[in-house]
């Protein structure tokens, strides 16, 4: 069958962030050390893995498979395998932009399939941040979402020759939060965020943020191999790596606010630094999609069956009951992240 437009784009996404993903990622979180403690007093029999992101909104694991793809046959398939592993794992699991289903109905079918794998998982629709609230509520119809994602993607839009140029945002955000009877969690692709935009989503209700930052699947490199018109290779290093975006969620934090944590996670250790630096909860795309493009189903499957040990008992060596108690732990900085943390008044 003849793919559109949208769904080549797509295929295109997904072959892309998984071929060049070694290449892409820098492993930032090597500058956050953790303080060992020699007595944790805490055996793993003691560790729960649960989190609660929201009152409505409980997941079984600390981290889970971030937003990535739907919307071709290629995608069908990534997202059949990536829900069949997080019913096994009990994993939550967002999907990609929905968006495109009101472009290509055809796109229905590989989105579907994903609660269809995994029918009483926990559930995330994605969606753009100018989505209608008809579309918002047709898409956790369709997957009977247990949260929904809003996308900010402003540097991946610019760089895309397709891409949207209108980035007022804040209002229709505010409108989907006061709307929807699910929680909204407001998400970067992989540029973090800094204090500044963390305030504007609190000051327009949004409580759940995904800080997604550099570090991992990079979309201006991404984008960039797509469109030869424009170099955008002057923004390969835009944003906040995701080490800084949480040290930035930090400052800003306040009343019910959780953060998220995403970017360039590629080891249990990371999904714990992430917590250590605020993080309630930490979503990984690029890393499983190049394993499972690259090693194969059984591989990613054995990987998360390890990260999930692992994460508990780091959690044990650390004398953490939860996840949530990792914000306790003592750490230190590397000289560029403590630059960093410095020059934007965040230590
Ligand atoms: C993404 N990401 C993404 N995010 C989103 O909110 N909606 C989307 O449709 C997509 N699509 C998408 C496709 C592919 C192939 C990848 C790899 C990623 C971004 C993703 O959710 C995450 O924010 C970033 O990729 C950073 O995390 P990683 O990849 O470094 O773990």
């Amino acid at each position: 069958m003849m793919e559109s437009r949208h769904a080549q784009r797509k295929n295109e996404h997904l072959s892309l962030a998984a071929k060049y993903y070694d290449q892409v990622h820098r492993h930032y979180f090597d500058q956050v050390r953790l303080i060992h403690d020699s007595l944790p007093e805490m055996s793993t029999d003691d560790v729960d893995l649960h989190v609660q992101l929201a009152d409505n909104l409980k997941i079984e694991n600390p981290f889970y498979i971030e937003a990535m793809t739907g919307g071709s046959e290629q995608a069908l398939k990534v997202n059949r395998q990536l829900a069949q592993l997080a019913h096994k794992h009990h994993l939550a699991m967002a999907t990609g932009s929905l968006s495109i289903i009101s472009k290509d109905p055809q796109a229905y079918a590989s989105f579907d399939v994903i609660r269809e794998e995994n029918p009483d998982g926990i559930i995330f629709a994605n969606l753009s941040a100018n989505a209608t609230l008809d579309q918002a509520q047709e898409a956790i119809s369709l997957l009977h979402a247990d949260a929904l994602e809003l996308h900010i993607n402003a540097a991946q839009e610019l760089i895309m020759p397709e891409g949207d140029r209108d980035f007022n945002w804040l209002d229709n955000i505010q409108y989907l939060v006061s709307e929807l009877d699910i929680p909204v969690i407001v998400k970067e692709v992989g540029f973090g965020m800094s204090k500044t935009t963390i305030a504007k989503l609190q000051t327009h209700d949004v409580h759940l943020i995904n800080v997604s930052g550099r570090g991992g699947t990079n979309f201006a490199a991404i984008e960039n191999r797509r469109n030869h018109d424009i170099d955008f290779a002057s923004l390969l290093d835009w944003g906040q790596t995701t080490p800084e975006a949480l040290l930035e969620a930090h400052s800003s934090r306040r009343g019910k606010t959780e953060i998220i944590a995403s970017g360039g996670i590629i080891s249990p250790l990371d999904v714990i630094k992430a917590g250590v630096l605020g993080a309630r909860a930490v979503g990984v795309a690029g890393y499983f999609l190049n394993v499972l493009q690259r090693d194969g189903y059984e591989r990613l499957d054995q990987i998360l069956s390890e990260w999930i040990v692992i994460v508990k008992r780091l959690l044990a060596l650390l004398g953490c009951a939860s996840f949530t108690d990792l914000s306790r732990v003592d750490y230190v900085l590397g000289t560029d992240l403590l630059s960093y943390a410095r020059q934007r008044h965040l230590r």
